[in-house]
């Protein structure tokens, strides 16, 4: 049996993962594709109930370290129990988000080192990598009016954080898909959904061949 892919996701908050990733879904179905959509925090009974311990706004929150080790925690249950057995039976996993998100948001963000948190991500998963990682991009200002319309004045504990921590996040991602082009593959997110979508057909056209 053939392994599937593994794709995941990025970018920061409004950039429009999630109607990408469904989109995307819809296309790798069409091609008649087993295909599985999760999300990150998430995807597994275990990484929801971190998913609620880490953004729920009750409480007095995580430290850098504490919220790194929840996100890496998370994720090994996700790897474990989801991605890995989906690729191994030959499925594409499209995940929103993955270990480029710590590396953004708790190292760029949160100040911790990168060597640090990718050390978490070898012990909890293996070092387990996407087969492509698809990063949106969007001006600050478009990603706040998208994220004005979607969350109102809710926002959770780190999608709430100050414009200089989304900053920091943003130029780490950036900074990754320059380190590893092969990897990544940087997306414009701007414009309507099927000008977007088109564009991430076009960088999959490598791994769809
Ligand atoms: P979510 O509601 O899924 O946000 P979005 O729609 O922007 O993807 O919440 C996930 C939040 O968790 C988001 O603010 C990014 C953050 N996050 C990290 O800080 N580290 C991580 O490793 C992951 C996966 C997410």
């Amino acid at each position: 049996m053939t392994m599937g892919r593994f794709i995941a996701l990025e970018g920061g908050e409004g950039v429009g993962k999630s109607t990408q990733g469904r989109l995307l879904a819809d296309a790798l179905r069409a091609r008649g594709l087993d295909v599985v959509t999760t999300r990150e925090p998430g995807g597994t009974a275990g990484a929801e109930a971190i998913r609620m311990m880490l953004l729920s706004t009750e409480g007095e929150g995580w430290g850098a370290r504490a919220e790194a080790l929840l996100f890496a925690a998370a994720r090994a249950d996700h790897v474990d129990k989801l991605i890995r057995p989906a690729v191994e039976r030959g499925a594409w996993v499209v995940c929103d988000r993955f270990v480029d998100s710590s590396r953004a948001y708790q190292g760029g963000g949160g100040g911790l080192c990168d060597g640090d948190v990718l050390d978490l991500h070898r012990i909890g998963s293996e070092g387990l990598l996407p087969d492509l990682t698809l990063l949106l991009t969007v001006d600050p200002a478009v990603s706040a009016q998208r994220l004005a319309l979607r969350d109102g004045d809710v926002a959770d504990r780190i999608g709430g954080r100050g414009a200089d921590y989304h900053a920091r996040v943003a130029a780490a991602f950036r900074a990754f898909a320059d380190a590893e082009p092969t990897r990544f593959g940087v997306i414009d997110a701007e414009g309507a959904p099927d000008e977007v979508h088109g564009r991430i057909m076009a960088a999959l056209a490598g791994i769809l061949a």
